[in-house]
């Protein structure tokens, strides 16, 4: 089997999967305020053209590891049936989601009985007026209550990514971790990037690995982790000797493109090289016009084949992608 290698010799192996373009939420570094103009019902894949796809890439393409994300996948009707026939795949990938946990308290138990293994959870504040903020809506405690949902229903570890923003919440990322320390939680720190929809992100506004690393030593001490790094984008830190951790994800002053393992497929069916790619792959139009199953695979090797060696935000000819975040996928 030949699977999803570019010209850099790179092989992805995990797969993010957007399943909804809509959110529960706002956060400003997302969505604009009033949402976005959704994509049309008809673009959308349905639940049977996501499983299939999923499966070309697990059983066609060598793809192990599964990441649902939005938009919000909780708001997909059709998420834990999803889940359960992405784990009845053979090889059986590992499956998990990335979600604001709004709705985890209702459908934690079913998630983790179709077999999804992990939830990574976003969190920014831990104050409900800040949060209302960040995120335009009043729903600290649903997301605090699907946190802890989830560790109830096994979904561990419970993984938390927090985005700090320059005087909005870079003062919280000491309570953060204790936060995460108290619960069991693991907690990981990531580099604001340039993916809002309303193209706000500034470089040097932007809250560095460097600084959040000086935050966290205010009140705790950090050892380098000697697990390794691999593909994993967080450099992981043992905190007050272990073994507990903390991840910070340099995504812009640390890129880790080099060692990038990601494939991405957008809820309405197009296969995208990297975060930042300028370019897709339409697979919905192959799928709906009768491709079999070996043809997409082709379709998605050449997809990956274009793939960047890295994201080059730092150039100046850097153009953010006409995607936002909400609806690649994190
Ligand atoms: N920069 C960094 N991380 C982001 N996320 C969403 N938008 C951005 C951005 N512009 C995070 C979310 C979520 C994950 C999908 O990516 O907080 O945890
Ligand atoms: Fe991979 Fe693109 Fe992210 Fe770099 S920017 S790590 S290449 S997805």
């Amino acid at each position: 089997m030949s699977g999803l290698t570019d010209r850099y010799g790179r092989t992805a192996v995990d797969l993010r999967v957007s399943l909804t373009d809509r959110c529960n939420l706002r956060c400003t570094y997302c969505m604009p305020a009033e949402g976005l103009a959704w994509l049309p019902k008809t673009t959308l894949l349905t639940d049977d053209e996501v499983v299939r796809l999923v499966s070309v890439a697990v059983e066609e393409l060598g793809v192990r590891e599964v990441r649902f994300t939005g938009g919000e996948p909780l708001l997909r009707p059709g998420l834990t049936e999803i889940v359960a026939r992405t784990t009845a795949l053979e090889p059986r990938p590992r499956v998990s989601i990335t979600t604001n946990g709004i709705g985890l308290t209702r459908t934690a138990a079913a998630l983790e009985a179709a077999g999804l293994d992990r939830v990574n959870v976003s969190l920014d504040t831990l104050r409900p007026e800040r949060f209302k903020e960040l995120s335009l809506r009043d729903r600290l405690t649903d997301t605090l209550d699907g946190l802890a949902a989830a560790a109830e229903a096994g979904l561990t570890p419970v993984k938390i990514n927090t985005v700090l923003m320059r005087g909005v919440n870079d003062d919280e990322a000491v309570d953060l971790l204790a936060f995460a320390l108290e619960h069991g939680y693991r907690l990981r720190f990531i580099e604001q990037m340039p993916l809002d929809a309303q193209h706000g992100w500034r470089r040097d506004e932007m809250v560095t690995a460097e600084e959040i690393l000086a935050s966290l030593r205010a009140a705790y001490t950090l050892a380098p982790s000697d697990k390794p790094r691999g593909a994993a984008p967080a450099e992981e830190w043992l905190v007050d000797g272990g073994p507990a951790t903390v991840g910070v994800i340099g995504s812009v002053t640390r890129p880790f493109c080099g060692d990038c393992d990601r494939t991405r497929l957008t809820a309405d069916g197009q296969v995208r090289a990297c975060l930042f790619a300028t370019t897709e792959t339409d697979l919905r139009g192959a799928l709906r016009a009768g491709a079999a199953n070996a043809e997409l695979a082709d379709l998605w090797r050449g997809a990956m084949r274009a793939k960047k060696p890295g994201h080059d935000i730092d150039d100046p000819s850097f153009l953010q992608p006409p995607r936002p975040m909400s609806a690649i996928g994190g």
